[in-house]
């Protein structure tokens, strides 16, 4: 861990206002940072206009993305100008992307760090407070010396902090690997997040016991090709050996990983769906397009025969399990005979849910280059079909529930209705219960009553 600055580490606490855009290691990378804060005596604070610190953790994977980042840090322009105690910190893929460009952009940045240098934080924060001036790092971290030692029981707080509502959640994400070596090529994520760097198997396990140790029932391991865990030295993947032994874990109920890259699924981790019943009924595999020529011109190294090939070993394990992916439409050279196979890859796989985007050219990609862009006007009608297909395509699968005794773990009770709470089946479809006690944390039988196209309702049997 890096050197933790003296800055205000004891007297009245100070606030910070966490805004946290895009991918599910960004929301970790978030509560890391906040665990950092903590120990510099710094509270969480919903309301912006009473933090000390404002913290935005950006995204850069899509335009939209980057654009909301850039308006956001217009309106706390203002607001600092009536509070010029303010300190405002830009972390995750923006910050990394742009560096010193973004500070020009935007000077009322203090703070600006990469997502390989989340540990510096506290370090630049100090470093501000004492010049005055912008403190900024980004580049890519080689190891992960901030794990290097063996963490113990004592430890376990600071391994496993508290998460950023401050309390102890059922469903806590754990950090594998940093990066990517794919160079799919209409992607930012190797240049913003470097390349992979996978931690050791007893850095993974030692986090998960710390954060079972905490109440969390479920795990999510993080990284952006899971699959490959391990291979960062050219030497065999270690995926399937992680799994089993975080899945021996005797606290842990479920366990989950994304994302799963279809090229480097091997039939291995497809198997231990059927002998590990931890791993539960779902894989979210992202496959982007349906179309031969435009995967290889994304650089995604398989087939649309390659991917249903993984969705049959995948079904072979589990019947029954509920596959969701991430489609783009309207990427360069996108003809509507390609898009015509997107749609019926659709159908013929019956996704569970997908998240489809539009395509968006990103700087330093090589799909930004090519010459056949596609109208924005195209890209939203394609879109629209899609959704359409797709929500039905959902909405099937969630009336086909109905009357079925599904394991629900829950994980939240609703803010809008009291007396309601939230969670997950197997095959992560997610379930609304009405009780009279808290369910949180628990595993129980549900009867599933009704449905619509985002959730299931049900009653406790
Ligand atoms: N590691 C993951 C993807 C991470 S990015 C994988 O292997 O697939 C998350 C999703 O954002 C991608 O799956 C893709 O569907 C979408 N995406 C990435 N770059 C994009 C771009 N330039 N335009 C539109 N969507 C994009
Ligand atoms: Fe991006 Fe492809 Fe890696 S989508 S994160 S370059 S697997």
């Amino acid at each position: 861990m890096s050197q933790v600055s003296d800055v205000n580490v004891t007297g009245t606490p100070k606030k910070v206002h966490v805004e946290t855009w895009g991918c599910q290691m960004n929301a970790a990378d978030s509560e890391r940072m906040l665990a950092l804060l903590a120990q510099q005596n710094y509270q969480l604070t919903p309301i912006v206009e009473e933090a000390d610190l404002v913290l935005l953790n950006t995204c850069h994977i899509r335009e939209k993305a980057r654009h909301k980042v850039l308006s956001r840090l217009g309106v706390l322009r203002d607001l600092k100008e009536q509070r010029p105690g303010m300190t405002i910190a830009v972390a995750g893929c923006v910050a990394q992307a742009e560096g010193r460009r973004l500070l020009k952009a935007a000077p009322q940045i203090d703070v600006l760090l990469g997502p390989g240098k989340i540990e510096d934080l506290p370090r630049l924060l100090s470093e501000h407070a004492d010049t005055g001036k912008s403190a900024l790092a980004t580049g890519f971290a080689r190891h992960h010396d901030d794990h290097a030692a063996e963490p113990t029981d004592v430890d376990a707080e600071a391994v496993a902090p508290p998460t950023l509502s401050g309390k102890h959640e059922v469903s806590r994400y754990v950090n594998i690997q940093q990066g990517c070596n794919n160079y799919c090529t209409f992607c930012v994520v190797p240049f913003t997040r470097g390349r992979e760097v996978s931690r050791t198997i007893a850095e993974v396990v030692a986090e998960s016991k710390a954060l079972l140790a905490t109440g969390a029932r479920e795990l999510t391991l993080l990284g952006q090709n899971v699959n490959s865990y391990g291979s960062d030295n050219g030497e065999p993947p270690r995926f399937a050996e992680l799994l089993r032994a975080v899945a021996a874990l005797p606290e842990l109920d479920r366990l989950r990983f994304t994302t799963s890259n279809p090229h480097d699924l091997t039939r291995e981790v497809a198997d231990l769906f059927a002998t590990e019943p931890k791993l539960g009924r779902y894989l979210h595999l992202p496959v982007q397009s349906g179309s031969d020529p435009i995967l290889h011109r994304m650089q995604r190294k398989v087939t649309v025969a390659e991917y249903l090939e993984r969705v049959t070993w995948l079904r072979s394990a589990v019947p029954d399990i509920a596959i969701s992916t991430d489609l783009i439409v309207g990427f360069p050279g996108e003809t509507e005979e390609d898009f015509a196979a997107t749609m019926a890859l659709v159908e013929k796989v019956g996704f569970s849910f997908t998240f489809s985007f539009k395509y968006s050219p990103r700087n330093n990609t090589p799909a930004a280059r090519y010459l056949d862009q596609i109208p924005e006007s195209v890209k939203d009608e394609r879109l629209t079909r899609l959704h359409t297909l797709q929500d039905s395509i959902t909405t099937k699968q969630n009336l086909a529930e109905i009357n079925e005794v599904r394991p629900v773990l829950f994980l939240y009770h609703s803010q809008k209705m009291p007396g309601y709470y939230y969670g997950r089946t197997e095959h992560y479809r997610l379930v609304r219960v009405a009780a009279e006690r808290n369910l949180v944390g628990e595993i129980l039988p549900v009867k599933i009553t009704s449905a619509n196209k985002t959730a299931l309702l049900g009653d406790l049997v």
